[in-house]
C-alpha cells in the first residue's frame, strides 16, 4: 500500500487517505522481444487492405487512375494524389482539363451547367472537365 495525499488529507484532523498501488496493465497490449525500442518487433494482427473505388480517364494519350474522394473534383483528387492531369482555368471556361472517362463514371456527379455547355457534343462521348466533374459525396460500395 502506498499512501497518497488528497485534498481532504491535508485538512486538519483526517488522516491521509489510502488508495491501493495502481496493478500493471496486462493482457490487451502487445507482446514485444521485451528489447527496449523494438517497435518493429511487435506482434500485431495484418493490416487490412481498403482498395477505393476510381475513376479512370485519357487525357493527351495518357491513362490516368484517380481514387475516388467524396466532394472533390476529378482535378483536385488526381493533383492531391500526385497525378499530372493539364488544365489552367479551373472554371471550366479554358477545356484544357477536358478527359475522356474510361471506367467509374458512376462515382461522379452529373455534369454541370457549365461543363455542360463546354462539352456539348462531347459530354454524350463520355468526356468530362475535371475541374468541373465532382465525385459523388458519398462512397459506393
Ligand atoms: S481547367 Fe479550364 S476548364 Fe477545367
Amino acid at each position: 500500500m502506498r499512501k497518497q495525499l488528497t485534498v481532504g488529507s491535508l485538512i486538519a484532523g483526517r488522516s491521509p487517505v489510502q488508495t491501493p498501488a495502481p496493478t500493471p496493465v496486462s493482457g490487451n497490449m502487445p507482446e514485444t522481444t521485451g528489447r527496449a525500442g523494438s517497435f518493429s518487433r511487435l506482434q500485431t494482427k495484418p493490416q487490412t487492405t481498403i482498395k477505393r473505388k476510381q475513376v479512370t480517364v485519357k487525357q493527351h494519350d495518357q491513362t490516368i487512375s484517380v481514387e475516388q474522394a467524396p466532394c472533390q473534383t476529378l482535378l483536385q483528387a488526381a493533383l492531391a494524389q500526385g497525378q499530372p492531369l493539364s488544365y489552367k482555368c479551373r472554371q471550366g471556361y479554358c477545356g484544357k482539363c477536358r478527359v475522356l472517362v474510361v471506367s467509374g463514371t458512376s462515382l461522379l456527379d452529373a455534369p454541370t451547367k457549365q461543363e455542360s455547355e463546354k462539352l456539348d457534343q462531347k459530354l454524350a462521348s463520355g468526356y468530362r472537365l475535371a475541374c468541373q466533374s465532382t465525385f459523388r459525396s458519398t462512397i459506393l460500395d
